[in-house]
Protein backbone atom coordinates (compact mmCIF):
# COMPACT_ATOMS: atom_id res chain seq x y z
CA UNK A 1 0.00 0.00 0.00
CA UNK A 2 1.31 3.22 -0.58
CA UNK A 3 1.13 5.69 1.41
CA UNK A 4 0.29 9.69 1.84
CA UNK A 5 3.05 12.15 1.75
CA UNK A 6 3.14 15.06 4.00
CA UNK A 7 5.19 17.89 3.27
CA UNK A 8 6.88 20.08 6.28
CA UNK A 9 8.05 23.44 5.53
CA UNK A 10 10.67 23.35 8.05
CA UNK A 11 12.91 21.30 10.00
CA UNK A 12 10.64 20.35 13.26
CA UNK A 13 11.33 18.51 16.64
CA UNK A 14 11.77 14.55 16.78
CA UNK A 15 8.76 13.74 18.05
CA UNK A 16 6.83 15.94 15.75
CA UNK A 17 8.47 13.95 12.90
CA UNK A 18 7.65 10.75 14.40
CA UNK A 19 4.19 11.34 14.97
CA UNK A 20 3.76 12.61 11.08
CA UNK A 21 5.83 9.58 10.31
CA UNK A 22 3.32 7.28 11.59
CA UNK A 23 1.11 7.82 9.45
CA UNK A 24 2.57 8.97 5.97
CA UNK A 25 6.09 9.40 3.97
CA UNK A 26 7.61 13.34 4.88
CA UNK A 27 9.06 15.34 2.24
CA UNK A 28 10.91 17.77 4.81
CA UNK A 29 12.43 21.15 3.71
CA UNK A 30 15.82 20.78 5.48
CA UNK A 31 16.75 24.01 6.52
CA UNK A 32 15.28 26.70 8.78
CA UNK A 33 14.45 29.36 5.84
CA UNK A 34 11.29 29.74 4.09
CA UNK A 35 10.83 27.02 1.66
CA UNK A 36 11.52 28.41 -1.88
CA UNK A 37 8.21 28.82 -3.91
CA UNK A 38 9.04 26.75 -6.54
CA UNK A 39 9.51 23.78 -3.96
CA UNK A 40 6.50 24.69 -2.44
CA UNK A 41 4.98 24.29 -5.19
CA UNK A 42 6.48 21.46 -6.61
CA UNK A 43 6.25 19.75 -2.83
CA UNK A 44 2.74 20.15 -2.41
CA UNK A 45 1.32 18.23 -6.05
CA UNK A 46 1.34 14.62 -4.16
CA UNK A 47 0.82 16.19 -0.81
CA UNK A 48 -2.24 14.84 1.07
CA UNK A 49 -1.05 17.12 4.18
CA UNK A 50 1.15 20.20 4.23
CA UNK A 51 2.43 21.59 7.47
CA UNK A 52 3.78 24.95 7.33
CA UNK A 53 4.61 27.92 8.84
CA UNK A 54 3.51 31.55 9.01
CA UNK A 55 5.87 32.48 6.88
CA UNK A 56 4.56 30.33 4.32
CA UNK A 57 2.15 32.01 1.77
CA UNK A 58 -0.34 29.18 1.08
CA UNK A 59 -2.52 31.14 -2.04
CA UNK A 60 -5.26 29.78 -4.41
CA UNK A 61 -2.05 28.93 -6.74
CA UNK A 62 -0.66 26.61 -3.80
CA UNK A 63 -3.88 25.31 -3.17
CA UNK A 64 -4.61 24.41 -6.73
CA UNK A 65 -1.23 23.28 -7.16
CA UNK A 66 -2.31 20.30 -4.69
CA UNK A 67 -4.39 18.22 -6.07
CA UNK A 68 -4.28 15.21 -3.21
CA UNK A 69 -4.02 18.23 -0.63
CA UNK A 70 -6.66 17.49 2.59
CA UNK A 71 -5.39 19.64 4.93
CA UNK A 72 -2.85 22.93 5.60
CA UNK A 73 -2.29 22.62 8.81
CA UNK A 74 -0.67 25.83 10.33
CA UNK A 75 2.21 26.18 12.85
CA UNK A 76 0.81 29.21 13.97
CA UNK A 77 -2.33 31.05 15.87
CA UNK A 78 -2.19 33.58 12.85
CA UNK A 79 -3.50 32.16 9.53
CA UNK A 80 -3.25 35.07 7.54
CA UNK A 81 -0.93 33.61 5.36
CA UNK A 82 -3.29 30.92 3.92
CA UNK A 83 -6.19 32.08 1.58
CA UNK A 84 -8.99 29.97 3.86
CA UNK A 85 -11.54 30.96 1.12
CA UNK A 86 -9.63 28.96 -1.33
CA UNK A 87 -9.07 26.25 0.84
CA UNK A 88 -12.44 25.68 2.07
CA UNK A 89 -14.15 26.33 -1.62
CA UNK A 90 -11.55 22.91 -2.30
CA UNK A 91 -12.56 20.78 0.39
CA UNK A 92 -9.08 21.57 2.36
CA UNK A 93 -9.36 21.25 6.19
CA UNK A 94 -7.13 24.41 7.19
CA UNK A 95 -5.94 24.28 11.22
CA UNK A 96 -4.09 26.31 13.19
CA UNK A 97 -2.39 25.97 16.83
CA UNK A 98 -4.96 28.24 19.02
CA UNK A 99 -3.68 28.07 22.97
CA UNK A 100 0.13 26.93 22.36
CA UNK A 101 1.29 29.94 22.62
CA UNK A 102 -1.20 32.33 24.71
CA UNK A 103 0.87 32.91 27.47
CA UNK A 104 4.44 32.75 26.10
CA UNK A 105 3.61 35.42 23.33
CA UNK A 106 1.68 37.14 26.35
CA UNK A 107 5.38 37.03 28.73
CA UNK A 108 7.12 38.49 25.51
CA UNK A 109 4.23 41.56 24.92
CA UNK A 110 4.97 42.12 29.09
CA UNK A 111 8.85 41.96 28.27
CA UNK A 112 8.49 44.47 25.65
CA UNK A 113 6.86 46.53 27.99
CA UNK A 114 8.71 46.23 31.09
CA UNK A 115 12.04 46.57 28.62
CA UNK A 116 10.83 49.94 26.95
CA UNK A 117 9.55 51.36 29.84
CA UNK A 118 12.32 50.66 31.98
CA UNK A 119 14.87 51.69 29.16
CA UNK A 120 16.53 48.24 30.11
CA UNK A 121 18.32 47.67 26.70
CA UNK A 122 19.71 51.43 26.56
CA UNK A 123 20.89 50.30 30.12
CA UNK A 124 22.12 46.95 28.65
CA UNK A 125 24.20 49.14 26.14
CA UNK A 126 25.04 51.34 28.02
CA UNK A 127 27.14 49.28 30.56
CA UNK A 128 28.26 47.40 27.51
CA UNK A 129 29.72 50.31 26.20
CA UNK A 130 31.66 51.03 29.05
CA UNK A 131 29.86 54.34 29.48
CA UNK A 132 29.04 54.17 32.79
CA UNK A 133 31.66 55.65 35.32
CA UNK A 134 29.60 56.92 37.90
CA UNK A 135 25.89 56.59 39.45
CA UNK A 136 23.60 59.35 38.64
CA UNK A 137 20.30 60.35 40.38
CA UNK A 138 18.62 61.19 36.45
CA UNK A 139 20.85 58.13 34.95
CA UNK A 140 18.29 56.28 32.58
CA UNK A 141 14.75 57.24 34.54
CA UNK A 142 12.11 55.75 32.68
CA UNK A 143 8.25 55.30 33.39
CA UNK A 144 6.55 53.78 36.13
CA UNK A 145 4.52 50.41 34.99
CA UNK A 146 2.76 49.12 38.37
CA UNK A 147 -0.38 51.55 38.90
CA UNK A 148 -0.58 52.51 35.28
CA UNK A 149 -3.28 52.29 32.68
CA UNK A 150 -2.72 49.46 31.00
CA UNK A 151 -5.14 49.24 27.68
CA UNK A 152 -5.50 45.89 25.41
CA UNK A 153 -7.23 45.84 21.63
CA UNK A 154 -8.45 42.62 21.01
CA UNK A 155 -9.62 40.64 24.24
CA UNK A 156 -8.37 36.76 23.21
CA UNK A 157 -6.86 34.72 24.41
CA UNK A 158 -3.92 36.84 24.55
CA UNK A 159 -4.75 39.66 25.58
CA UNK A 160 -6.81 37.92 28.57
CA UNK A 161 -3.48 36.79 29.46
CA UNK A 162 -2.00 40.08 29.26
CA UNK A 163 -4.69 41.41 31.47
CA UNK A 164 -4.13 38.71 34.02
CA UNK A 165 -0.27 39.93 34.12
CA UNK A 166 -1.55 43.74 34.48
CA UNK A 167 -3.57 42.92 37.19
CA UNK A 168 -0.31 41.18 39.52
CA UNK A 169 1.06 45.35 38.28
CA UNK A 170 -2.42 46.57 40.19
CA UNK A 171 -2.89 48.36 36.60
CA UNK A 172 -6.36 49.46 35.68
CA UNK A 173 -7.28 47.49 32.74
CA UNK A 174 -9.37 49.10 29.65
CA UNK A 175 -9.73 46.99 26.74
CA UNK A 176 -11.58 47.08 23.04
CA UNK A 177 -12.38 45.25 20.39
CA UNK A 178 -15.26 43.67 17.94
CA UNK A 179 -17.06 42.07 20.66
CA UNK A 180 -17.63 42.72 24.41
CA UNK A 181 -16.83 39.55 26.82
CA UNK A 182 -18.93 38.54 29.02
CA UNK A 183 -19.31 39.86 32.44
CA UNK A 184 -17.53 36.89 34.21
CA UNK A 185 -14.56 37.32 31.98
CA UNK A 186 -14.47 41.16 32.41
CA UNK A 187 -15.17 40.39 36.49
CA UNK A 188 -12.13 37.91 36.42
CA UNK A 189 -9.89 39.61 34.85
CA UNK A 190 -10.67 43.63 36.38
CA UNK A 191 -11.21 44.87 32.78
CA UNK A 192 -13.19 47.78 31.65
CA UNK A 193 -14.48 48.02 27.79
CA UNK A 194 -14.46 51.13 26.32
CA UNK A 195 -14.59 52.53 22.85
CA UNK A 196 -10.90 52.76 20.83
CA UNK A 197 -10.59 56.44 21.06
CA UNK A 198 -11.40 56.17 24.89
CA UNK A 199 -8.85 53.52 25.25
CA UNK A 200 -6.13 55.24 23.00
CA UNK A 201 -6.78 58.73 25.08
CA UNK A 202 -6.75 57.13 28.44
CA UNK A 203 -4.01 53.84 28.32
CA UNK A 204 -0.33 54.22 29.36
CA UNK A 205 0.51 51.12 27.65
CA UNK A 206 -1.54 50.12 24.06
CA UNK A 207 -0.99 46.34 23.90
CA UNK A 208 -2.04 45.04 20.25
CA UNK A 209 -4.16 41.80 20.17
CA UNK A 210 -6.28 41.67 16.78
CA UNK A 211 -5.64 39.15 13.88
CA UNK A 212 -4.36 40.76 11.23
CA UNK A 213 -7.67 41.13 9.20
CA UNK A 214 -8.52 43.91 6.47
CA UNK A 215 -9.88 45.41 9.09
CA UNK A 216 -7.30 45.91 11.34
CA UNK A 217 -4.83 46.67 8.89
CA UNK A 218 -3.37 49.98 10.24
CA UNK A 219 -5.45 49.53 12.82
CA UNK A 220 -2.50 52.22 14.36
CA UNK A 221 -2.50 55.25 11.84
CA UNK A 222 -1.54 58.70 12.49
CA UNK A 223 -4.95 59.23 13.72
CA UNK A 224 -4.34 57.18 16.95
CA UNK A 225 -0.97 57.77 17.49
CA UNK A 226 -2.13 61.99 17.64
CA UNK A 227 -5.01 60.65 19.93
CA UNK A 228 -2.31 58.45 22.55
CA UNK A 229 -0.73 60.60 25.35
CA UNK A 230 2.55 61.96 24.93
CA UNK A 231 3.45 59.56 27.88
CA UNK A 232 2.16 56.71 26.44
CA UNK A 233 4.12 53.51 24.89
CA UNK A 234 2.73 50.98 21.67
CA UNK A 235 3.21 47.57 22.24
CA UNK A 236 2.57 44.90 19.18
CA UNK A 237 2.84 41.05 19.15
CA UNK A 238 0.07 40.47 17.03
CA UNK A 239 0.96 41.12 13.21
CA UNK A 240 3.15 44.31 11.95
CA UNK A 241 0.48 45.70 9.36
CA UNK A 242 -1.72 46.05 12.19
CA UNK A 243 -0.25 49.29 13.27
CA UNK A 244 1.21 51.69 10.03
CA UNK A 245 4.88 52.06 10.73
CA UNK A 246 5.40 55.36 8.43
CA UNK A 247 2.69 56.62 11.01
CA UNK A 248 4.77 55.14 14.09
CA UNK A 249 8.00 56.88 13.37
CA UNK A 250 6.34 60.12 12.59
CA UNK A 251 4.50 59.97 15.99
CA UNK A 252 8.31 58.82 17.43
CA UNK A 253 10.09 61.60 15.77
CA UNK A 254 7.30 64.25 17.03
CA UNK A 255 6.70 63.18 20.51
CA UNK A 256 3.53 62.05 19.79
CA UNK A 257 4.16 59.05 22.16
CA UNK A 258 6.89 57.92 24.38
CA UNK A 259 8.21 54.72 23.27
CA UNK A 260 7.38 51.07 21.17
CA UNK A 261 8.03 47.57 21.57
CA UNK A 262 7.51 45.30 18.76
CA UNK A 263 7.80 41.76 17.73
CA UNK A 264 6.07 41.80 14.57
CA UNK A 265 6.59 44.02 11.10
CA UNK A 266 5.03 45.36 8.12
CA UNK A 267 7.30 44.16 5.76
CA UNK A 268 9.47 40.96 8.05
CA UNK A 269 12.34 40.49 8.01
CA UNK A 270 12.74 43.90 7.34
CA UNK A 271 11.96 47.14 9.27
CA UNK A 272 11.03 50.60 8.78
CA UNK A 273 14.46 52.79 8.81
CA UNK A 274 13.46 55.23 11.14
CA UNK A 275 12.22 52.91 14.06
CA UNK A 276 16.23 51.22 14.04
CA UNK A 277 17.20 54.46 14.80
CA UNK A 278 15.26 55.16 17.78
CA UNK A 279 16.45 54.62 21.04
CA UNK A 280 12.62 54.75 23.09
CA UNK A 281 11.87 51.23 20.42
CA UNK A 282 12.78 47.87 21.27
CA UNK A 283 12.79 45.38 18.58
CA UNK A 284 12.62 41.76 18.65
CA UNK A 285 12.42 39.81 15.57
CA UNK A 286 8.86 37.95 16.04
CA UNK A 287 9.53 35.60 18.61
CA UNK A 288 6.05 35.74 20.39
CA UNK A 289 5.94 32.06 20.79
CA UNK A 290 9.87 31.40 21.08
CA UNK A 291 10.68 29.28 23.45
CA UNK A 292 11.53 25.66 22.79
CA UNK A 293 8.96 24.04 25.05
CA UNK A 294 6.10 26.11 22.90
CA UNK A 295 7.47 25.85 19.75
CA UNK A 296 7.46 22.28 20.10
CA UNK A 297 3.85 22.20 21.53
CA UNK A 298 2.39 23.94 18.42
CA UNK A 299 4.42 21.83 15.89
CA UNK A 300 3.40 18.33 17.44
CA UNK A 301 -0.48 20.27 17.99
CA UNK A 302 -0.14 20.74 13.95
CA UNK A 303 1.18 17.19 13.63
CA UNK A 304 -1.73 16.07 15.40
CA UNK A 305 -4.50 18.02 13.48
CA UNK A 306 -2.86 16.72 10.25
CA UNK A 307 -2.59 13.05 11.47
CA UNK A 308 -6.28 13.18 12.24
CA UNK A 309 -7.15 14.13 8.90
CA UNK A 310 -4.87 11.36 7.52
CA UNK A 311 -7.09 9.28 9.38
CA UNK A 312 -10.07 10.24 7.94
CA UNK A 313 -11.22 12.47 11.38
CA UNK A 314 -11.88 15.89 11.64
CA UNK A 315 -8.75 17.90 12.51
CA UNK A 316 -8.63 19.15 16.62
CA UNK A 317 -8.81 23.24 16.01
CA UNK A 318 -9.80 23.60 12.10
CA UNK A 319 -10.39 27.37 10.60
CA UNK A 320 -12.72 26.35 8.90
CA UNK A 321 -15.28 24.10 10.64
CA UNK A 322 -18.01 23.99 8.60
CA UNK A 323 -15.65 22.41 6.11
CA UNK A 324 -17.18 19.75 3.27
CA UNK A 325 -14.09 17.51 3.14
CA UNK A 326 -13.52 16.12 -0.84
CA UNK A 327 -14.56 13.33 -1.12
CA UNK A 328 -12.84 9.94 -1.05
CA UNK A 329 -13.52 7.77 -4.33
CA UNK A 330 -15.82 4.85 -3.27
CA UNK A 331 -13.21 1.81 -2.69
CA UNK A 332 -10.14 3.95 -2.27
CA UNK A 333 -8.43 4.92 0.77
CA UNK A 334 -6.74 8.11 1.95
CA UNK A 335 -3.34 5.94 1.69
CA UNK A 336 -3.50 5.26 -1.52
CA UNK A 337 -2.89 7.57 -4.49
CA UNK A 338 -5.93 8.51 -6.52
CA UNK A 339 -7.69 7.96 -3.68
CA UNK A 340 -9.36 11.42 -3.92
CA UNK A 341 -10.96 12.36 -7.16
C1 LIG B 1 1.53 32.87 15.49
O1 LIG B 1 1.34 31.78 16.01
O2 LIG B 1 0.66 33.43 14.83
C2 LIG B 1 2.88 33.47 15.67
O3 LIG B 1 2.96 34.74 15.16
C3 LIG B 1 3.93 32.57 15.05
O4 LIG B 1 5.00 32.57 15.89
Amino acid sequence: MVRPTVLVTRPLPKPVTALLGQHATLTVHGRDTPIPRRRLLEGVRAATGLVCMGTDRIDAQVLRAAGRLRVVANVAVGYNNIDVAAATGLGIWVTNTPGALTETTADLAWALLLAVARRIVEGDRYVRSGRWKVWQFSLLQGSDVWGKTLGICGLGRIGQAVARRGRGYGMRILYTGRRRQPGPVEAELGTTFVDKTTLLKEADFVSLHLPLTPETTHYIGERELHQMKPTAFLINTTRGPVVDEKALVKAMKGGWIAGAGLDVFEREPAVERGLLRLPNVVLTPHIGSATAETRTRMALMAAENCAAVLRGERPMTPVNPDLTPRPVAPGKSLDKPGGRP
